[in-house]
């Protein structure tokens, strides 16, 4: 994966979109990738989330397709696919094409009727890396399609669908955070969501002293190897032994008195989402009142906790925390920790804006020397939610 942004539009993938299917598109969306500030395996527990959506977008331009069929190109240089309108809503091959043919499903379930269309997508939310590129383009290709099919359907209403088509079509049983802030970002401000109830607020984040940095561990991670899935079960399983319909109800001291009870791995693992609530409440009012040493802190818990409680972070994630607190200008960070579903991808930071390029530096350099491993960075700011670039 690669961090260094290239730059995509309306304008950049319009002249692709002609040379592929000989007219011009009628609709370009774009949708943002995310990172998660705090609130880590908090979502399927009806708790709280506070991500950001990034600059980086997947952009899906299409056009009706004159051919009465579906004709999908998923990223440049790759193949047209063809499918009837039968096939484009039910899941087959090729595995990306899952992403498309789920929200056509959705759409139809809510009586919407996709016609066959012309689509090609572009991105440059990197894969695999923590940051969102799925719900993204899931995001993406509901609010083109929405759009030529003239019909409204709320940023909320669009995450759903997105969660629905990873749920059924991808098989991640994931939670709505990324899906929710890639369809509700706002450009400058973090979004703080009540996974209960999907009541949110945003939260200004344009202190210029302040930056978010992004490293990437290069470790590849995928949601769908099994690890995700089992730590929701373990979370289920402290449900039922506590007798509370969610994690949302449980509270510490519940967790000290079912200690025998839950055993170990159940009382860690909800240990870590009760705790990572009370971080999200934290460092909420931390970045409201701009205290960067409080949210800091929030962040470093929040990480110790996903390492040793919940068990989700790894080596060369923990490699680059670690070494938040060891460069030389570790005074000018604030607070590191994973981010996303964990298993892998990026670290997240909030910086001093002055040093963050050479904080950045010295971890992209400790790193190396002491895993061998060159990566990326990068420094962004929070980015637009889901929006339509161009309409004919
Ligand atoms: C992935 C899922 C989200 C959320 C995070 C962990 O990104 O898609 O729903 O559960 O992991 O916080």
């Amino acid at each position: 994966m690669d961090l260094e942004q290239r730059t995509i539009d309306a304008e950049t993938i319009t002249p692709y979109f002609e040379e592929y299917f000989g007219h011009k598109p009628t609709v370009i969306s774009a949708s943002p990738g995310r990172v998660n500030l705090i609130g880590e395996h908090t979502d399927y527990n009806n708790g709280f989330v506070l991500p950001m959506a990034l600059e980086n977008v997947n952009v899906v331009a299409v056009a009706p397709s004159p051919t009465g069929k579906h004709r999908w190109i998923g990223s440049l240089g790759d193949e047209t696919i063809e499918l009837s309108t039968e096939e484009a809503s039910s899941a087959g091959d090729p595995f990306w094409s899952n992403y498309v043919r789920g929200v056509i499903c959705m759409l139809k379930r809510r009586g919407v009727e996709v016609p066959p269309v012309d689509m090609l997508v572009d991105s440059n939310v990197p894969r695999g890396g923590g940051l969102s590129s799925s719900a993204a383009f899931e995001v993406s290709v509901c609010t083109a399609l929405a759009a030529i099919c003239g019909v409204e359907i709320s940023p909320t209403d669009r995450a759903l669908i997105g969660q629905a088509t990873e749920h059924e079509f991808v098989g991640v049983p994931c939670g709505i955070m990324d899906q929710f802030i890639s369809a509700n970002g706002k450009k400058d401000h973090a979004l703080m969501l009540d996974c209960k109830d999907l009541s949110y607020s945003y939260i200004p984040m344009t202190d210029p002293a302040v930056s978010v940095l992004v490293i990437d561990s290069a470790v590849k991670h995928s949601l769908a190897d099994g690890g995700y899935a089992a730590r929701r079960k373990n979370c289920e399983d402290a449900c039922a032994i506590l007798g509370v319909p969610s994690l949302r109800e449980a509270t510490l001291d519940m967790l000290e008195e079912n200690k025998e009870k839950l055993g170990d791995l159940c009382y860690r693992r909800a240990r870590h989402v009760v705790g990572e609530n009370l971080r999200v409440a934290a460092f909420a009012k931390a970045l409201a009142e701009k205290d960067w040493e409080a949210a800091g802190i929030a962040m470093r818990g929040s990480h110790a906790s996903l390492k040793d409680d919940f068990e989700v972070s790894c080596a060369e994630v923990d490699t680059l925390v670690n070494l938040s607190y060891h460069i030389p200008s570790a005074e000018s960070v604030y607070g590191a920790r994973m981010t996303g579903g964990g298993f892998g991808g990026c670290i997240v930071a909030l910086v001093k804006s002055e040093d963050v390029e050479k904080v950045a530096q010295e971890m992209l350099e400790g790193y190396r020397e002491a895993l061998g491993i060159e990566t990326t960075y990068l420094v962004t700011r929070p980015g637009e939610g889901a929006r339509i670039l161009y309409r004919a």
